[in-house]
């Protein structure tokens, strides 16, 4: 059943972009999305809020080293006249629609991005197994089994987008959906580019550390680990890539620690939870 559409998605009705709006999903500080049908498909739509309503001052962290167009953009940027306003709210947005585009290139499970039109986002819904939209991290109960197993993925994930340049920079509980194969990472414009941003490594530990705290609940083990900075330091070398076995301990002076036990007990944990997950499937 389809709703009456909201005023923001009418230019994208008229122009067959959306057949029919059929629920709000979720409206916050950022964005409003919405389930809309879309080619046939049912897809979800996200409209970007005015950057006055959304902290505005905040961007300059994330924007730095981010590509303009052209250098009148880039004058009109500084200016933040209403022009420039207006391109610096494309360039953010844009930038969420490049690095859905650039991640799913590089395996990262992103939402499918379909459109870009008007301000508007539609991008494949993340369902549930019913086909209902997927529920965010931060609405599961999880097992420490479960907990190991999705931080490791996400780790991988974290490690994946590293390699194809990106750092999300808001990485949480609240930004990661579970649908029936796993973690599904969304929300991506602020993600910064990991070679040209002065503060990169400062969004990657807070990312990785926002994942071991909300793992950390479920499972204790995960809140000493120090999975960040060993990230960024091979990062640094060249040598980073999804395969690359780490630790999640860090060594910055040259005390020894035993990085071999503790690798072990999670490695362990984990190998033992998604043994478990498959016997009761059988
Ligand atoms: N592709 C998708 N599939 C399913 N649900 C989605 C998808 N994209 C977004 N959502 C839902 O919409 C919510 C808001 O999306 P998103 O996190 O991208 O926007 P936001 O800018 O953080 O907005 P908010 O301020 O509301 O958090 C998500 O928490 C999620 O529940
Ligand atoms: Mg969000």
């Amino acid at each position: 059943m389809a709703m009456k559409p909201p005023k923001s998605l009418e230019a994208l009705i008229a122009d067959g972009f959306i057949d029919e709006v059929i629920h709000p999903l979720k409206s916050g500080k950022e964005a409003a999305v919405y389930v809309v049908l879309s080619e046939g498909e049912i897809r979800c739509a996200k409209v970007y809020k005015a950057a006055n309503k959304r902290g505005f001052h905040k961007q300059a962290l994330y924007q730095e080293g981010r590509k303009v167009r052209n250098s009148r953009q880039a004058r009109a940027m500084e200016k933040k006249s209403q022009f420039g306003r207006k391109q610096q709210e494309e360039v953010w947005q844009n930038a969420e629609v490049d690095a859905l585009y650039r991640l799913a290139a590089a395996g990262v499970r992103v939402p499918k991005p379909h459109n870009f039109v008007e301000g508007v986002l539609l991008m494949e819904l993340v369902t549930d197994e019913h086909g209902a939209a997927a529920p965010r991290l931060n609405d599961l109960v999880l097992n420490q089994e479960q907990a190991l197993e999705y931080h490791g993925l996400l780790i991988t994930e974290v490690v994946r987008m590293l390699c194809a340049g990106l750092v999300h920079g808001d990485l949480s509980e609240f930004n990661i959906l579970i649908d029936e194969h796993g973690p599904v990472i969304i929300d991506l414009p602020q993600a910064v580019d990991a070679a040209a941003n002065n503060n990169a490594a400062k969004m990657l530990e807070r990312d990785v550390n926002n994942l071991a705290a909300y793992f950390g609940r479920f499972a204790s083990e995960l809140l000493n680990t120090q999975y960040a900075k060993e990230i960024w330091k091979i990062y640094q070398t060249g040598k980073l890539s999804p395969d690359t076995k780490l630790t999640g301990v860090f060594q910055a002076s040259n005390k020894k620690a035993n990085v071999k036990s503790i690798m072990r007990e999670i490695d362990d944990a984990r190998d033992e939870a998604i043994r478990r997950k498959y016997e009761q499937n059988d």
